[in-house]
């Protein structure tokens, strides 16, 4: 089965087809340039983008896999969450491209994706764990099987990824700033006394990052800002303070994602692997915590490589073809979902 998938519930536009749960061939179109400039995603110009790329990507993944449309035996897109305007323009560019070929489309829990992708590169083992870190999103869940996600925990406020770019921003560096944050936290010196890991005095599996934010920003703005370059593009202009409060601040988020998940495996004691994914899984410390926590309980870290942890169409691709074996295909009625609203268990399969 060769399936199509569409990723455009955000700010990259993507596409990729998945055949038999090997990746064919995969493009993505980033707007990152077109939203820097205003520190942060404008929905308006995210869909407008969208609407611009989808077409000449399509043509380009055809070339590049060698495929002709007609090879194509199922859509699947991202339904959400996300920006509602981005999400309508993949969504309406997918249910247009099954209708045309006459064959099943179906809508995706873009959450989801991002943690099934691990199955691209290394088999799922369920029932496991699955944190998922990405710029609008902390979660962890249950995973029973591809299907079956029961969330235990989440961000009550921002995401860890939008912690990172928030104080990226504060620091001068351009959106989003977590790439370069982790690089400087790299070469910095962990205080780990400097910031509260935050949230954590409780007995529950939510996350909540804004106190943190709020501790950096007060912290920073009694800094010798005058040496500060700005914008701050490389880890080489950037003082030694900078980098220490960079390093200090990822391990405040890092060790909190530690604590929560180390405290779900505790009680999910038939679970012995844990999946990472997400943006914010491209994080060094974070990934390197997260094999240690994993090799210490004799369990096993899935992760995948970067270019599936942040916002791809292969992650789509493959979770439409693995659920597409099972029939589950909606009809052209399915509703797009925006973030904040649930996303309906909707789907017409069989068992999966
Ligand atoms: O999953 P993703 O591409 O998009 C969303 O669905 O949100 O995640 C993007 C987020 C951004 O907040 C970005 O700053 C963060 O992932 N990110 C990182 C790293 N690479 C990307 N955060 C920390 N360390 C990184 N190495
Ligand atoms: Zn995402």
């Amino acid at each position: 089965m060769l399936c199509l998938g569409i990723e455009s519930s955000c700010d990259e536009s993507a596409l990729a087809l998945v055949e038999n749960g090997t990746l064919l061939a995969s493009v993505l179109a980033s707007q990152s340039n077109v939203h820097a400039l205003f520190g942060g995603v404008v929905p308006e110009l995210a869909s407008r983008e969208h609407y611009r790329y989808l077409g000449p990507l399509f043509d380009q993944l055809m070339e590049r896999s060698g495929c002709i449309p007609s090879d194509i035996d199922l859509v699947a897109v991202a339904r959400g969450p996300g920006l509602l305007g981005s999400l309508l323009v993949g969504v309406g560019f997918g249910k247009a491209l099954a209708f045309g070929l006459g064959i099943p489309f179906l809508g995706l829990n873009h959450l989801h994706a991002h943690l099934l992708a691990a199955g691209l590169e290394r088999d799922i083992v369920y029932p496991c764990l699955g944190l998922l870190v990405s710029g609008g999103h902390t979660h962890i869940y249950r995973m029973e099987s591809p299907s079956s996600f029961e969330q235990l925990g989440r961000t009550l406020d921002d995401a860890a990824g939008e912690a990172f770019d928030k104080i990226g921003k504060i620091l001068g560096m351009t959106y989003p700033g977590g790439r370069l944050l982790d690089m400087l936290a790299s070469q910095g010196h962990v205080d780990a006394a400097l910031f509260p890991r935050p949230y954590i005095d409780n007995d529950n599996l939510d996350f909540s990052f804004s106190g943190l934010k709020t501790a950096v920003a007060t912290y920073v703005s009694v800094q010798p800002w005058q040496s500060l370059p700005r914008p701050l593009v490389n880890a080489e202009s950037a003082p030694q303070w900078l980098k220490d409060v960079c390093a200090s601040f990822n391990f405040a988020v890092v060790d909190t994602l530690r604590v929560k998940v180390e405290r779900a495996l505790n009680r999910q004691t038939d679970i012995h692997s844990l999946v990472l994914a997400g943006g914010v899984a491209a994080n060094t410390l974070l990934r390197r915590e997260m094999e240690d926590l994993m090799q210490q309980r004799g369990g096993s870290l899935l992760v995948p490589s970067p270019a599936l942890c942040t916002d791809n169409a292969a992650m789509i691709a493959y979770a439409g073809w693995l659920l597409g074996q099972h029939g589950c295909h909606h009809d052209f009625s399915m509703e797009t979902i925006p973030r904040g609203r649930a996303i309906p268990d909707d789907m017409n399969c069989q068992s999966v």
